[in-house]
């Protein structure tokens, strides 16, 4: 349950994926810019593909929106082609998906999630850590379980938890399919990581930390989410590539901050 009085600056992330030419990322840039720079009650992260990052970088700067890459080496540099590091990132970054189920499917192991969450914060980024469940397990009545392995997992031998980090809580079910949680859904899950982080780091803690929801969020089903307690604003795919859905989507998140 969140406590009286806690406020938590929701924060919206758009995940483009491995989507966009160069001109099209920039004029969605110079777009959300528009349309979003100094918008009140709601943190924006734009995260294009590293091709396009330092045009992100430069086209938003003096903006309040941030960049965020979508992956990173645990290693800070090294023999390891086609790869990138967080202290490369850290140069137009300030954010970095971690454990996104793309990546969670091309083969990204939990120890792996938690190398990159280190390397991360060892190299000054804020990692967006994302958990969720696969139809089949939750069919099976295994979400709980498969969350709390993966928070733990990403989580594994910290002491503290670290207030860079926020959670996305992205059911893989939901994630492309137009198939999105319930809000009712979406917040109860939120609610449950929210309880294992207070399990692990004390409660207070835990509702200090922000958790997204994410999965086939659009600007049509945004304000279900917004208006939900524990949810903290969205990490959103495939409505992330239209400038005037994401930018509704933003807004209806800022306006249940205000
Ligand atoms: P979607 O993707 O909004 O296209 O479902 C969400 C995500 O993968 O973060």
């Amino acid at each position: 349950m969140t406590s009286p009085g806690t406020r938590r600056l929701p924060v919206v992330g758009g995940n483009w994926k491995m989507n966009l030419d160069r001109n099209a990322s920039r004029t969605l840039l110079m777009g959300l810019r528009q349309r979003l720079d100094g918008l009140d009650g709601v943190e924006v992260v734009v995260c294009p593909p590293v091709p396009w990052l330092s045009d992100a970088h430069d086209l938003l700067a003096g903006s309040t929106l941030h960049v965020g890459a979508q992956n990173t080496h645990w290693e800070p540099s090294g023999p390891y082609t086609g790869e990138v590091s967080a202290p490369m990132l850290r140069g137009v970054a300030e954010y970095v998906l971690v454990g996104h189920s793309e990546r969670r499917w091309a083969g990204e192991t939990g120890a792996e999630t938690n190398r990159k969450i280190r390397a991360a914060l060892a190299a000054g980024l804020r990692p967006i850590l994302a958990v969720g469940e696969r139809l089949e397990e939750s069919r099976a009545g295994r979400t709980e379980n498969v969350l709390h392995l993966q928070v733990n997992q990403a989580l594994r031998g910290f002491t503290a938890m670290p207030p860079e980090i926020i959670l996305a809580y992205e059911p893989v079910w939901a994630i492309g399919t137009g198939e999105a949680a319930t809000p009712e859904i979406a917040q109860a899950r939120c609610v449950a990581v929210r309880g294992m982080l207070a399990e692990r780091f004390g409660e207070a803690a835990a509702q200090a930390v922000r958790i997204q929801y994410g999965g086939s969020v659009t600007a049509d089903n945004i304000a279900g989410y917004a208006a939900q307690p524990d949810i903290d604003g969205a990490l959103v795919g495939g409505a992330s590539l239209d400038a005037d859905a994401f930018t509704a989507i933003c807004r209806a998140v800022a306006a249940r901050a205000g």
